[in-house]
C-alpha cells in the first residue's frame, strides 16, 4: 500500500527561485526509504512540505491516500514523527521523562497512561535509566534516542529523520542504525524516511533517493545506487564498506558476489576500516 505520494511537487521560498522541481515519488507502508543528496540541493524543505509545514506551489502529496491540504493537515500531521539534526534545538523537558512526555501532554493523556507510555519508548530506545537525568547531560547519540522515544511515543505511522544522526559520533550514530532496525522489527508497518549524508546508513534502507538541485537525481535499490561510482563521485560520497570491500576483492579476481560469508568477514573487518 502507498503511504506517501508525491505528485510532481514544486516549491520556492522565493519568486522565481524553485527549491524543489517537479519532484514525484511513492513510498509504501512498511519501507525504509533514505533521501540522500548535497546540502542545499531541498531535502529538508521536502521534509517541511511532507509534514505541511510549507504548502507546496504545485503538485499534492497524499498521505494514506488523502490530500495535504488546509484541512487534512492536522489529521495528517498526527500520523507523522519528526527527528531533526540537532538534538539540542528538539529538548523542552527538566529531565528526559518529561522531555518524552512533552507531545504526550498536548494530546490530554491521564498521568498513569502517560508514565507507562514513556517508560515503554525510554526501554524502546534503552534510555530507561535515564528517565529522571537532565537531557543537557546526555550525549550526542543519547539525545537523538529520546527524541526519537518522543517522536514514537505519540504513535506515528510515519517516521522522517532529518540528518537525525549528523551530528552524532561513530557510536552514536550505530546506536540510531540498530535504533532503526529494532523499530522496524517492533512494528513492521512503520514507514521510515530518512534524509542522511551517512552511508553505511543509507545502505541499510530499501530505496535511495538522491536528490540534486530540487530534483531526483536517481532512485533505486542502494547496491544499484552505491555500485555506481560516478554517482558517488558526484555526490562526494564513498561506497559503503562492504560493497567497497566486494568491489575491491573483484578487481583482484576474487568473485564474492555469492559468498554468504561476505558479512561475517565485513564484520571481522569493520573494526580496522
Ligand atoms: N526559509 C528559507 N527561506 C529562503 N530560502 C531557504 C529557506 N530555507 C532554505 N532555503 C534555501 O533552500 C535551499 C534548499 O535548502 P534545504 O531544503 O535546507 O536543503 P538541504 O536540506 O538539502 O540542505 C537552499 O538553497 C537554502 O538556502
Ligand atoms: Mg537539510
Amino acid at each position: 500500500m502507498k503511504k506517501i505520494s508525491v505528485k510532481n511537487l514544486c516549491f520556492s521560498y522565493v519568486k522565481d527561485e524553485p527549491i524543489v522541481k517537479h519532484v514525484s515519488f511513492n513510498i509504501h507502508e512498511g519501507s525504509y526509504v533514505s533521501i540522500v543528496g548535497h546540502n542545499g540541493s531541498g531535502k529538508s524543505t521536502l521534509a517541511r512540505l511532507l509534514i505541511g509545514l510549507l504548502a507546496p506551489d504545485d503538485g499534492e502529496i497524499y498521505i494514506d491516500d488523502e490530500l495535504l491540504t488546509n484541512k487534512t493537515v492536522r489529521n495528517i500531521r498526527k500520523k507523522i514523527g519528526l527527528v531533526f539534526q540537532n538534538p539540542d534545538n528538539q529538548f523542552i523537558g527538566a529531565t528526559v521523562e518529561d522531555d518524552i512526555a512533552f507531545g504526550l501532554e498536548n494530546r490530554q493523556i491521564k498521568r498513569e497512561k502517560m508514565h507507562e507510555i514513556i517508560e515503554k519508548f525510554a526501554k524502546r530506545v534503552g534510555m530507561e535509566d535515564f528517565l529522571d537525568k537532565e537531557p543537557s547531560r546526555l550525549s550526542g547519540g543519547q539525545k537523538q534516542r529520546v527524541a526519537i522515544a518522543g517522536a514514537l511515543s505519540l504513535g506515528p505511522e510515519i517516521i522522517i529523520l532529518d540528518e537525525a544522526t549528523s551530528m552524532l559520533d561513530p557510536k552514536g550514530k550505530s546506536d540510531i542504525k540498530e535504533l532503526i532496525e529494532e523499530m522496524r522489527k517492533d512494528n513492521p508497518s512503520l514507514t521510515i524516511l530518512s534524509i542522511t549524508h551517512d552511508v553505511e546508513e543509507a545502505f541499510l534502507s530499501d530505496e535511495i533517493i538522491i536528490m540534486s538541485k530540487g530534483e531526483i537525481a536517481f532512485k533505486g535499490k542502494p547496491e544499484e545506487v552505491f555500485s555506481n561510482r560516478e554517482v558517488l563521485k558526484s555526490l562526494n560520497l564513498e561506497m559503503p564498506f562492504i560493497m567497497d570491500l566486494k568491489d575491491r576483492l573483484k578487481s583482484e579476481g576474487i568473485n564474492v558476489d555469492k559468498s554468504k560469508d561476505l558479512d561475517e568477514i565485513a564484520e571481522v573487518l569493520w573494526p580496522l576500516k
